[in-house]
């Protein structure tokens, strides 16, 4: 084809290459849905394992169903002994790098490693979403020499995840937030990793290779990388005063403010506002409502911006919140990762239902023809 018969998505921007009916997204308005459920409403009213369910099996539970998925949830929990000895080998590395790798040897433990049928792949999915919040914690232990905190049998997914981080049970309000927090991160359509995943299911390959590559590509900070950026930043301003000059010297700079634009909203990001009340009310409880003046000194500075579309994304207020539970920033990201699972795990089950092989095109721009010189003759 001829170059001037091309037509160029670059990032794919725009492009709509399937279909779904996991995730709706409108952008222009700031609307989010799950299976059709408006997302403020999951966020006020459902929890993460109802959310869930909600999620891979299309409809919202009766109370039956949902406790057998919890307990098939909570009898997942504990890791293979032998997962520990691989998170032990990178312990040095990025925690997310340690879950990427962990999550890859997973597999070879899995009960149903070799059956990719979606049935299998549904079952694998869920155990990755009990497993993955123990790899991080595990990790997060070995890296300074503790003990693993054996999860508990009896907490929801939240507060366990919580009580795994030092052993202490949380509050209800801090494993609400946290649960809030999960729904909110639980899928989100074709995001970069989401459609990593996709094109690895695409080829036919299993749900913990899909995962595997799906946390890679949301390592990144233009996608879940930024939550820890906003909390670097969040320290530099350091007084809610500062945050303006710090705004207009980055912008200045033409360099990035973290936690705002999206590649979809051009409105401001529905799951912002759920996580903003969040730290609002926990640096109050806190005794460090700074942090929450902070943020809101940069969405104050970032108000011209909102004319070209540029709004607070969901990561924007996360950073804070992990924070002031006392994670430290390099586990933001693995966080938003133990969110994810349902999400990418219905992606892949979706792409296996209907499968095809993604496999876009290149405009190639290089040279044509040219002869080939044996190297003793290269200059
Ligand atoms: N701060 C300042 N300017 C911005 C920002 C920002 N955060 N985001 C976009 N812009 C500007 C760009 O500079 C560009 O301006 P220009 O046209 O004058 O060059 C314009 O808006 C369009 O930006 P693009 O990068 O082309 O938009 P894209 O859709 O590719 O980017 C992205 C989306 C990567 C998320 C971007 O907004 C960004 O880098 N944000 C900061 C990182 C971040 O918060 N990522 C998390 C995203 S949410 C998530 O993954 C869960």
């Amino acid at each position: 084809m001829k170059s001037d018969e091309i037509t160029l998505h670059r990032g794919l921007q725009g492009v709509y290459f399937d279909r779904s009916e996991t995730t709706f997204i409108d952008g222009k308005q700031g609307v989010l849905e799950y299976r059709g459920y408006n997302i403020h409403d999951l966020a006020e009213y459902s929890t993460f394992e109802e959310t869930a369910y909600l999620l891979i099996h299309g409809i919202l539970p009766t109370q039956a169903q949902l406790d057998e998925f919890d307990s098939e949830l909570k009898a997942a929990r504990e890791l293979p002994e032998k997962i520990f000895d691989v998170i032990d080998l990178v312990k040095d590395s990025h925690p997310m790098d340690v879950l990427r790798t962990a999550v890859s040897a997973l597999a070879s433990f899995d009960p149903e490693r070799g059956d990719n049928s979606p049935e299998a792949t549904i079952h694998k999915g869920n155990r990755l979403t009990s497993q993955v919040p123990g790899i991080v914690m595990a990790h997060h232990a070995i890296r300074r020499g503790k003990d693993p905190v054996k999860p508990s049998s009896t907490l929801g997914h939240a507060a366990n995840f919580l009580y795994m981080l030092e052993g202490n049970e949380p509050s209800v309000d801090a494993a609400n937030l946290m649960d809030k927090d999960f729904v909110l991160h639980a899928d989100h359509g074709s995001n970069a990793s989401a459609f990593t995943a996709r094109t690895v299911a695409g080829t036919a390959a299993d749900v913990h290779g899909a995962v595997t590559a799906g946390i890679a590509a949301l390592s990144g900070p233009s996608h879940g990388g930024a939550a820890e950026n906003v909390m670097q930043m969040a320290k530099e301003i350091g007084k809610p005063e500062n945050a303006a000059d710090y705004v207009r010297d980055l912008l200045s700079n033409r360099q990035r403010v973290m936690g705002f634009g999206h590649r979809v909203y051009k409105a401001e990001d529905p799951r912002a506002r759920h996580l903003r009340e969040g730290v609002k009310n926990l640096s109050e409880e806190m005794g460090q409502p700074e942090w929450y003046q902070i943020l809101e000194g940069v969405v104050d500075a970032m108000k011209p911006y909102a004319r070209r579309g540029i709004h607070v994304n969901v990561d924007f207020f996360a950073g804070v919140i992990y924070y002031l539970n006392g994670f430290p920033q390099d586990l933001f990201v693995p966080i938003f990762a133990v969110g994810r699972i349902p999400g990418w795990t219905i992606q892949v089950v979706e792409q296996l239902q209907h499968n095809i092989l993604i496999r876009p095109l290149l405009q190639y721009t290089g040279e044509h023809d040219l002869d080939y010189v044996p190297i003793s003759e290269r200059g």
